[in-house]
C-alpha cells in the first residue's frame, strides 16, 4: 500500500499498501493515509514517499522525474503525486506483467489527486515519459521547447527532419498537430532549448524495486489471527470466518462493519461520529468471494470497487455484448466513482449499506433488481431484492442491527434490454453526484420498437434513492418515439418533485436532469435499434449528439520561449529554465514545513473555538467542560487579553483576536483551548459551551447589503475621465447590464500553520509561521503581547502555497499561538483542520457589477459608467484597496474615451474577505468583458472584432492618466490570433454547432493588462543580506517568502550572475525578520521585482569589494579572492535596500501613477458544452504572454499554466455556498472542487513573447504570478459563446445574463429549451443554500 503524504479527500498523503504471503502474487495498491486506519494495514506492507528514495542516497525515477520536469512548485501535493505514480508503475509491472502504464492508466491513477499550483501540465509531461506510449516511441517524443510531446516534432526525432530539411529548420510537416511549430513560422535550430532533459532522466528498472518484506510473507498467521485491538474509546476486531463476525455482530448490533472506511472515517472525522466498537471483516473469505453462476455474478460484500471493475471487464471481453449491458453501466459509472486511491480500498457493502441518496451504484443495483443476501447468527440468511422498498428513509435500509450482508448478486443481460447510468456532478472526476440515473428498459420488437418493461432510477432526487413508478408505468406498452419521450417528462416531473428549499440547492436544475437524463437515454437507445426508415427519419443526424458523452481526452502540450543567446556564459543561470530549487527535497518528502518540525520538549497544541452563528451577542463562554478533558491546560478568550490590544488588522485594526461581546460571522474565533496534543486540544474546543443571542438581521450577500445599506465606512471610490455623458450623447448604441460573480477559496493545500516559541523567560519570542508577511506578524504579534518587534523573530522556511490567503489571515493562527505561548511560557503549536481554514479566513472577495456602456454601430466603445460592490465580509481589511485596484483595472486593456467608475466595499456578516491572486482584477475585467459580450449580441458581430478595435496602443492613456510605454498588448494580441488559428477555427466552431443540436462549441479571445507594484506606494520596498563564507559559499537571504512560485530560485540566479558564480554556491535558508527587517508581504506579484533588484544590488556590493583581488589575481578563482578579501578584513556580507520609483496613485487629487509598469497577455480558449446536462470540456487553450526577457522560463511557464487553472476554477467550477444563516456548507474538498488533472485543456500551449525586453524590473523581466489568471475567463465567454448556440436553436437571440462560475448548473439552465420549461420553480421561498 502506498500513502500519500497527507491526503485526505485530494489525495496530498498517500500510501502505498502491499499485502501478499507466500505462494501469492504481489499486490500494490494506492491509499489514502488519512482514511487508512493503523489497524487495516496489519500484516501488510506500508510504503510512504520517504521510502522510495531520497536526495541522499538516491532519488527513484519517479521523484527525479516529476520535479526536473518543473512539476513541483510549493510542493506539499508532490508525495502524493509520487506515490500515485509509484504505485501506478509498481501495479503495472508488478500485476500487469511487466508493462509499462499506459497515459489512460496515468489518467485514471491521478483521480484522486489535487494540485492548486502547477496546472498539472508539467506532472503530466514529466510522467509521461514513464508510460508505453513513450517506450514505443520515446525517440520520437521529445520534450523541446514548442514541440507537442504527444504527436511528435521532427526536431525531437533522433533522425532529425524526416523531410530532410537541410537547414535543420522544423518541417511543420509532421502530422497531427504535432510539429512544433503551429504558428507558421519555422523555428531555427538555435531556439529549440528543452525546458526538461529526458536523456538525464534516471531510467526505471522495476527489478531494483524493494521486495515485499521476507518477515511478513512467510507468516500466513498474520491473516488468521483474530484481532482485537482496544483503544480508549474504540475497539476496534478483526474476525477471520463468517460465525466469528455473526457472532460479534450478534453480541454488538450497533457495532460497525468497517472495509475501505471511506464513509466511516468521515463520518468520525467531519461529522463527530463515534463508533465504540467497529469490525473489520475483510478476512472473512464468504465477503471476499467472486463466483460466477448461470445468471450473473456475485460479489461479496467486501470486494472493492476496483476488483469489481476488473472483475467486469474481464467477463465483458469474453462474453456477448448483450449480457454484459448492466455490467457495462457500472464499468462505465466506477471510472467516475471517487479517485483510485478511494476505489481500491471502498466495498461495495460499503456502498450499499451507507444508503446514501447520492450513491452512484444503488440506482444501477436498483435498476437492475439486485439480489442481496443477509446472513445473522440467529435468523435464517434471506434474499431481498434492491428494489423501491429497500431504503426506508435518509440512509436507513431494511437490513436489521445483527445482519450482515453477504453479497450481491448482479445479473446478466439479454437481447432486448438496454440498460444506461448517468452522473452529473460539479466536476467530473473524483466528485459526487447531484443526481444520477440508471435506466433499464426491455424492448419487443417485432415491426416498430415497444417498450416491454421499464426501471427508471434516480439518485439525489429525495432522501433515498427513488425509482420513478408513474414514468415505468407510462413507457410499458408503448412505442418507442418523441411522443413517449413527452409524456415520460411530464411523469417525471411529477414523480420527482423537489421543494424549493430542498437540501442539495439547484432546484430547478436537477429536475431538468432528470429529463435531459432520459432524453439522452431515448436517444441512445433508438440509436442502437433497429429501424425502419420512417422511424429513422425522426432523429435527424444532429439531434443524435444528445447521447455523446465526454471522455477523457490526452492532454497536448507545448511552450515557447526565447531561449538564451549563444554568447551567454554556461555559468550566468538567468533566462534558463532551471528546476525550482527545492523541487527534488519536495518529491521526496524532505522538504520542511511548518507543521513538519519536529515537536519541541513541553509544546502544546492549540485549537480554536469558532463562532457557529453569524451575528449573536455572546452570552456567556463556558470553558468548563473543556478545561475538565485530562491533558486540558488552559482556554484563552477576550478576558484573557488587554480589551486594547484585543485587535489586528492591517490597514485598520478592526478584527478582534478573540470576539468579545458579539460574533459578526460563522467562523469567528471566540477561544483557544490549549493541551498536550492536537487529539486532546480538538476534543475539548468543541466541548467549550457558548451561549449566544442572536441579532438581527444577518447581511450575507451584496444584494442584502445595498438593500440594508451596509458599507464599510470610507469606502466610497470614484474614478472618472473624459465626460461620461457627452459619450454616451454621441453613442449610437446604450445598453445595461448586471453580472455577479462569486468568491474563491484559496485552497492552498498547506492550510495556515503557527508554532510560537518562547525564549528568556518569556522575554523573547520566536515564531515559526506559513505566512507572506513575516514582518507583519512580528509587528501584530508586538502590537497584542507589547513586546518589541526587537525582540520577535518570525521565520517562515517554504509555504505549502499561499495566493494571497496567507498575506494577512495567518493572524488569525499566529496571535493565539503567541499569547498562549507568552502566558504558559511553552510552545504552541495550531495548524488549522482544512473544515476550519475555510470556515475562518476567508477569500477572494465576490463582486456584484451594474453598468451602462456607449458604443458605435461599428464596434468602438465610447463611454462606460461601472457600479461596483465587493463582499469584503465582517471587517473591512485589504477589501478597500480590493476595490481599488478593481477600479483600476475596470477597462481591462480596452482605450474607452469616457469613463466614471465607481464602488464601494459592502459589510456583510461572512468571514473577512482578502487578498487572492489578481487582487479584485479578475473580478472587474470579468464586467467589461460582459458587457463586450452584450455588445457582440446587439451588433451581431464576434466580440473579438470588438476587443481587437478597443485594444490600448502604445502612448494611450489609461483612465488614471497612466501614460503607457513599451505597450505590447497588440503584439501579443496578433501572436495569439495566430497561434491559435483563430479565424480558422470560428468557422469550424460554427459549422460543428450546425451539425449538432444537443452539443454546442465556443471560442473566445481576450487579453488582459495587469499593472505591477502594490497600490499602497509604501509597501513598494524591500532588502537583501548577503553572506559569503571563507569556503566560498554564499548565504543568501532577502525580505520575500517562498511559496511554490520560485522566488528563492530566481534569487539565487539574480545573485549567481552578479558574483558570477555557479548557483549550487548559493544557498537560501528562509525567510526571517532577524536578518531582512520590516519586508513587505510577498505579493502583488512583486515577489521577483522587488528583492531581484535588492539582491543585485547587495550582490554588487559585494563584487565591488572583491574587484581588486580580482583584478590582482585573474586567474584565481572565486575562492580564492573570497579568502584574499577575508585576509585583508574586508567585509563579506552586505545588505542592501530596494524600493520602487515613482510609484503612488493619490485617489484625492487623482495624481500619481499607481504602478511601475504593465504584464500584458492573450489567451484564446475553445470548449465544448453538453446543452442537456451543463457539462463542458475545454478543448483547446493558447496562451501568449508579455513576461520581458523572463528570468527562468520554466517557472514563468509553470506560474502562467498554475494562474491560468486556478482562474479556470473561478470561472466555472468553484462556488462558495452558504445556509440562509451564513454557515459554509462548501467546506472541504468534497463540496468544494478545484480543477482536477482531468480538467486541464486537452491542447495546452504557451507562448512567452519573444523580443520584449522590459527596462522596468530585473534583468528586463517582468512579474508573473498574478497576471495571467484573468486570462481564465476566457473559458467562460467561450462557454457563453457556446450557450449563445444552443439558445439561438430555440429562437433566443440578444444578450443574456450568466454570472460567474459556469457551474453545470447554470449552463444547463441558461441553454433554455422545452425541458427546462417543464421545471420551473415557486418563487419566494427561501432556498437551501445561498452564494453571497
Ligand atoms: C473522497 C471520497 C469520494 C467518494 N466518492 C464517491 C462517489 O463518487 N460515489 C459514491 O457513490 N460514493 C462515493 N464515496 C463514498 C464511499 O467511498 C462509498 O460509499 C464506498 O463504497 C464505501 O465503502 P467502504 O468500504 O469504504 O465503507 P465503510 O466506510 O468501510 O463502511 C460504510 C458503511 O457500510 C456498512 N457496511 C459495510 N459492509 C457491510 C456489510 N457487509 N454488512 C453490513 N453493513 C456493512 C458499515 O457498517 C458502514 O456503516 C466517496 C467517499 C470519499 C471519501
Ligand atoms: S505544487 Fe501542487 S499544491 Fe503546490
Amino acid at each position: 500500500m502506498y500513502v500519500l503524504k497527507d491526503a485526505g479527500e485530494f489525495g496530498e498523503s498517500l500510501i502505498s499498501r502491499t499485502g501478499v504471503r507466500k505462494g501469492e502474487e504481489d499486490r500494490h495498491l494506492s491509499a489514502n493515509a488519512c482514511l487508512t486506519p493503523v489497524c487495516a494495514v496489519h500484516g501488510q506492507a506500508v510504503t510512504t514517499v520517504e521510502g522510495i528514495g531520497n536526495t541522499k542516497t538516491g532519488l527513484h525515477a519517479v521523484q527525479q522525474r516529476i520535479a526536473a520536469a518543473h512539476g513541483s512548485q510549493c510542493g506539499f501535493c508532490t508525495p502524493g503525486i509520487v506515490m500515485s505514480m509509484y504505485s501506478l508503475l509498481r501495479a503495472c509491472y508488478v500485476e500487469g506483467g511487466g508493462r509499462a502504464p499506459t497515459m489512460k492508466d496515468m489518467e485514471v491513477a491521478f483521480q484522486g489527486n489535487l494540485c492548486r499550483c502547477t496546472g498539472y501540465r508539467p506532472i503530466i509531461e514529466g510522467f509521461r515519459t514513464l508510460t508505453e506510449e513513450w517506450e514505443r516511441c520515446g525517440s520520437r517524443l521529445s520534450a523541446v521547447n514548442g514541440t507537442s510531446t504527444t504527436n511528435g516534432c521532427c526536431k525531437g526525432l533522433a533522425n532529425g527532419c524526416s523531410k530532410g530539411d537541410p537547414n535543420g529548420w522544423c518541417c511543420k510537416a509532421n502530422g497531427d498537430g504535432g510539429c512544433c511549430s503551429s504558428s507558421g513560422e519555422l523555428l531555427a535550430p538555435g531556439d529549440v532549448e528543452i525546458l526538461f532533459d529526458t536523456s538525464k532522466f534516471k531510467p526505471y528498472d522495476s527489478s531494483q524495486e524493494p521486495i515485499f518484506p521476507p518477515e511478513l510473507k512467510i507468516s500466513p498467521e498474520l491473516d488468521h489471527q483474530f484481532l482485537t485491538v482496544k483503544g480508549p474509546r474504540v475497539t476496534w476486531y478483526r474476525p477471520t470466518t463468517l460465525e466469528q463476525l455473526l457472532l460479534l455482530k450478534h453480541k454488538h448490533p450497533q457495532a460497525r462493519i468497517v472495509v475501505g472506511n471511506t464513509e466511516i472515517g468521515v463520518e468520525v472525522k467531519f461529522k463527530n461520529c463515534l463508533y465504540p466498537v467497529l469490525i473489520h471483516p475483510t478476512k472473512v473469505k464468504e465477503l471476499r468471494a467472486i463466483q460466477h453462476t448461470a445468471t450473473g455474478i456475485r460479489f461479496g460484500s467486501s470486494v472493492t470497487l476496483n476488483e469489481i471493475d476488473s472483475t467486469l471487464k474481464m467477463v465483458m471481453e469474453e462474453l456477448p455484448e448483450h449480457k454484459t449491458r448492466i455490467f457495462k453501466a457500472i464499468v462505465d459509472m466506477l471510472h467516475w466513482f471517487a479517485g483510485k486511491q478511494i476505489r481500491n480500498v471502498a466495498a461495495v457493502g460499503g456502498n450499499i449499506m451507507t444508503g446514501s441518496p447520492i450513491s452512484d451504484l444503488n440506482p444501477i443495483f436498483m435498476a437492475a433488481n439486485c439480489e442481496i443476501q443477509l446472513v445473522s447468527k440467529d435468523g435464517r440468511p434471506r434474499t431481498v431484492i434492491m428494489d423501491g422498498s429497500f431504503f426506508t428513509g435518509y440512509r436507513k435500509n431494511i437490513v436489521k442491527p445483527d445482519e450482515v450482508m453477504l453479497s450481491i448478486m448482479i445479473p446478466y443481460s439479454h437481447e432486448g434490454i438496454f440498460f444506461k447510468a448517468y452522473k452529473q456532478a460539479r466536476r467530473r472526476d473524483d466528485d459526487i453526484s447531484i443526481v444520477n440515473a440508471a435506466f433499464n428498459i426491455e424492448i419487443e420488437k417485432e415491426t416498430i420498437p415497444i417498450v416491454k418493461k421499464a426501471n427508471l432510477v434516480f439518485g439525489g432526487m429525495a432522501p433515498t434513492i427513488v425509482e420513478s413508478k408513474k414514468a415505468a408505468r407510462i413507457i410499458q406498452g408503448r412505442k418507442l418515439d418523441m411522443l413517449l419521450v413527452e409524456d415520460v417528462c411530464n411523469a417525471l416531473a411529477d414523480d420527482l418533485p423537489l421543494s424549493p428549499d430542498a437540501p442539495g440547492g439547484m432546484v430547478a436544475y436537477r429536475k431538468a436532469l432528470t429529463l435531459s437524463f432520459f432524453y439522452k437515454f431515448f436517444v441512445d437507445v433508438y440509436k442502437k435499434i433497429d429501424h425502419n426508415d420512417s422511424d429513422k427519419q425522426c432523429l435527424p443526424e444532429r439531434i443524435l449528439s444528445a447521447s455523446q458523452e465526454f471522455t477523457g481526452k490526452q492532454s497536448q502540450s507545448s511552450q515557447y520561449f526565447q531561449v538564451v543567446p549563444p554568447n551567454q556564459p554556461k555559468i550566468d543561470p538567468i533566462g534558463r529554465p532551471i528546476p525550482h530549487l527545492s523541487a527534488f527535497k519536495q518529491a521526496t518528502g524532505e522538504a520542511v514545513y511548518c507543521d513538519d518540525l519536529p515537536h519541541l520538549e513541553d509544546e502544546l497544541y492549540l485549537s480554536l473555538v469558532f463562532s457557529t452563528r453569524a451575528h449573536a451577542k455572546i452570552v456567556k463562554v463556558d470553558p468548563g467542560p473543556a478545561l475538565a478533558v485530562k491533558g486540558v491546560h488552559a482556554f484563552f478568550s477576550a478576558s484573557d487579553v488587554d480589551p486594547d490590544r484585543n485587535h489586528f488588522g492591517s490597514e485598520i485594526s478592526d478584527e478582534e483576536i478573540f470576539a468579545a461581546s458579539t460574533v459578526n460571522c460563522v467562523g469567528q474565533v471566540i477561544g483557544a483551548v490549549v493541551a498536550i496534543n492536537q487529539a486532546t486540544a480538538q476534543q475539548a474546543a468543541k466541548l467549550v459551551n457558548v451561549v449566544y443571542e442572536d441579532i438581527h438581521p444577518v447581511i450575507l450577500s451584496i444584494d442584502d447589503a445595498i438593500a440594508k445599506e451596509s458599507f464599510h465606512p470610507g469606502t466610497n471610490r470614484v474614478l472618472k475621465y473624459g465626460d461620461l455623458d457627452a459619450g454616451m450623447k454621441t453613442s449610437e448604441h446604450v445598453l445595461h447590464g448586471e453580472v455577479h460573480i462569486g468568491g474563491q477559496e484559496h485552497f492552498y493545500l498547506e492550510t495556515n500553520c503557527s508554532i510560537a516559541i518562547p525564549k528568556e523567560g518569556g522575554h523573547e519570542l520566536e515564531l515559526i509561521c506559513a505566512s507572506q508577511s513575516p514582518a507583519e506578524m512580528q509587528k501584530f504579534i508586538s502590537e497584542v503581547v507589547g513586546m518589541p518587534a526587537s525582540h520577535i523573530v518570525c521565520r517562515v522556511k517554504r509555504l505549502g502555497g499561499g495566493f494571497g490567503g496567507k498575506e494577512t489571515r495567518s493572524a488569525i493562527v499566529a496571535l493565539p499561538v503567541a499569547i498562549a505561548a507568552i502566558k504558559l511560557n511553552r510552545p504552541v503549536r495550531c495548524m488549522l483542520d482544512r473544515d476550519e481554514d475555510m470556515i475562518a479566513t476567508g477569500g477572494r472577495n465576490p463582486f456584484h457589477g451594474k453598468y451602462k456602456i456607449g458604443f458605435s454601430k461599428e464596434g468602438k466603445i465610447l463611454a462606460y459608467q461601472l457600479e461596483v460592490y465587493n463582499n469584503a465580509g465582517y471587517t473591512i481589511e485589504l477589501s478597500c484597496s480590493v476595490l481599488e485596484r478593481a477600479l483600476l483595472h475596470s477597462l481591462n486593456s480596452y482605450n474607452i474615451p469616457n469613463i466614471k467608475c465607481e464602488g464601494v466595499s459592502c459589510k456583510t456578516n461572512l468571514p473577512t474577505n482578502t487578498a487572492f491572486r489578481g487582487f479584485g482584477t479578475p473580478q472587474a475585467v470579468f464586467i467589461v468583458e460582459n458587457a463586450i459580450m452584450d455588445m457582440s449580441a446587439i451588433l451581431g458581430v464576434d466580440p473579438a472584432m470588438i476587443r481587437e478595435k478597443n485594444l490600448y496602443e502604445e502612448g494611450d492613456t489609461t483612465h488614471y492618466n497612466h501614460v503607457l510605454e513599451h505597450c505590447t498588448l497588440k503584439r501579443c494580441w496578433n501572436e495569439c490570433l495566430k497561434r491559435s488559428e483563430y479565424n480558422q477555427r470560428r468557422q469550424e466552431v460554427n459549422d460543428f454547432n450546425r451539425q449538432h443540436r444537443w452539443r454546442k462549441r465556443g471560442l473566445c479571445i481576450l487579453p488582459t493588462m495587469f499593472g505591477i507594484s502594490f497600490t499602497v506606494s509604501f509597501i513598494n520596498q524591500t532588502g537583501a543580506l548577503v553572506m559569503v563564507y571563507t569556503d566560498g559559499s554564499v548565504l543568501l537571504t532577502h525580505g520575500g517568502t517562498e511559496m511554490g512560485q520560485g522566488l528563492h530560485t530566481k534569487m539565487v540566479q539574480v545573485a549567481s550572475r552578479v558574483l558570477e558564480i555557479p548557483e549550487d554556491i548559493i544557498y537560501i535558508s528562509e525567510t526571517a525578520t532577524d536578518k531582512v527587517p520590516n519586508g513587505p508581504p510577498t505579493a502583488a506579484s512583486t515577489g521577483s521585482d522587488l528583492n531581484g533588484m535588492a539582491v543585485m544590488y547587495a550582490c554588487q556590493t559585494i563584487k565591488e569589494r572583491l574587484k581588486p583581488y580580482r583584478t590582482a589575481d585573474p586567474k584565481g578563482s572565486w575562492q580564492d579572492w573570497v579568502n584574499a578579501a577575508y585576509y585583508d578584513r574586508v567585509s563579506l556580507s552586505a545588505t542592501s535596500f530596494y524600493k520602487t520609483p515613482d510609484v503612488g496613485y493619490d485617489w484625492e487629487t487623482h495624481s500619481g501613477k499607481p504602478y511601475n509598469y504593465f504584464t500584458y497577455g492573450v489567451a484564446c480558449s475553445e470548449v465544448e458544452i453538453d446543452c442537456l446536462t451543463g457539462d463542458h470540456q475545454v478543448l483547446r487553450t493558447d496562451i501568449v504572454m508579455d513576461l520581458g526577457e523572463s528570468l527562468n522560463p520554466a517557472i514563468d511557464i509553470g506560474q502562467v499554466e498554475g494562474a491560468f487553472i486556478q482562474g479556470y476554477g473561478l470561472f466555472t467550477m468553484e462556488e462558495l455556498t452558504y445556509s440562509p444563516k451564513g454557515i459554509l456548507y462548501s467546506r472541504g474538498p468534497g463540496a468544494y472542487k478545484i480543477p482536477g488533472f482531468a480538467d486541464i485543456p486537452a491542447k495546452f500551449d504557451v507562448a512567452l513573447l519573444r523580443g520584449a525586453p522590459n527596462p522596468r524590473a530585473v534583468y528586463s523581466s517582468k512579474a508573473v504570478g498574478e497576471p495571467p489568471l484573468a486570462l481564465a475567463m476566457s473559458v467562460f465567454f467561450a462557454i457563453k459563446d457556446a450557450i449563445s448556440f444552443a439558445r439561438s436553436e430555440v429562437g433566443l437571440t440578444g444578450p443574456f445574463r450568466m454570472d460567474s462560475p459556469a457551474t453545470a448548473a447554470r449552463i444547463r439552465m441558461a441553454c433554455q429549451d422545452h425541458f427546462t420549461k417543464k421545471v420551473e420553480i415557486e418563487e419566494g421561498i427561501t432556498p437551501w443554500n445561498i452564494v453571497p
